[in-house]
C-alpha cells in the first residue's frame, strides 16, 4: 500500500513534468509562426519564469520518490551487485542516468537560456532560483534545440519505465 502511494506521487509529477514539455513543443512551438518572434520571447520568457518558479514542487518530489523507491529495490535484491545483475536493475539504472540528464537541462535552464549578467555568486544563485533579468535576455535562438532534447529525454525515461516490468 505504502509503495503504491509513493508510485502515485512519482507518476502523477512525471506527468506535469512531462506533460510541460510536451506542451511547449507541440503547442508553443507552432504558436510561435503566428505570434512572430517578437512577442513569442517576450511570452515564452514569463512562461519560462513561471515553470522555473512553480515546477520545483513537482520536480523535488518526483526525483525524491524516485530514488526512495531505487534504493529499496537495490536491497530488495539482496544489494547493488545483485541487482545490478538483473535486466530490471540495468533498466532501472539507465532510466535513473536520463532523468539525471533531463534534470540538469532543467537546474541549468536559467543558463542555457537567459543572458544572464550576474557576476556575483549571490546573483548567480538568486538567478537560478527565480530567474532574475528580463524578456529581452531570453535566448530564442535555443528553445527549439533544449525543448526537443527535454522532450526526447521524457519520452525515453517513460519508455524505460514501462519496459523494466516487462523485460
Ligand atoms: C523525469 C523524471 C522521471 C520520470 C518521467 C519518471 C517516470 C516513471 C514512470 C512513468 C514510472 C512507471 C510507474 C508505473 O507504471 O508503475 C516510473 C517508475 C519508477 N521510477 Fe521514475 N521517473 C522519473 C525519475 C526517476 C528517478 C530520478 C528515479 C530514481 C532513480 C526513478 C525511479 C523509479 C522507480 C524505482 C520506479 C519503479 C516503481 C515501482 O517499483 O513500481 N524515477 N517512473
Amino acid at each position: 500500500m505504502e509503495h503504491q502511494i509513493v508510485v502515485l506521487i512519482h507518476l502523477i509529477c512525471a506527468v506535469l513534468f512531462v506533460g510541460a514539455v510536451a506542451m511547449e513543443v507541440l503547442i508553443f512551438e507552432p504558436v510561435r509562426k503566428i505570434m512572430g518572434d517578437e512577442i513569442f520571447q517576450k511570452v515564452e520568457f514569463y512562461l519560462f519564469r513561471q515553470i522555473r518558479r512553480t515546477y520545483p514542487l513537482a520536480i523535488i518530489p518526483l526525483y525524491v520518490t524516485g530514488f526512495y523507491m531505487y534504493f529499496g529495490h537495490v536491497e530488495n535484491l539482496g544489494g547493488f551487485d545483485a541487482f545490478i545483475a538483473t535486466t530490471f536493475g540495468q533498466l532501472l539504472t539507465l532510466k535513473m542516468a536520463f532523468a539525471l540528464g533531463l534534470l540538469t537541462i532543467f537546474a541549468g535552464s536559467p543558463f542555457f537560456f537567459m543572458h544572464h549578467r550576474q557576476t556575483t555568486l549571490g546573483g548567480r544563485v538568486r538567478h537560478f532560483l527565480i530567474v532574475t533579468g528580463g524578456p529581452e535576455d531570453f535566448r530564442i535562438g535555443r528553445f527549439e534545440l533544449i525543448h526537443y532534447m527535454a522532450l526526447g529525454f521524457g519520452l525515453c525515461i517513460v519508455i524505460i519505465a514501462k519496459l523494466m516490468f516487462v523485460l
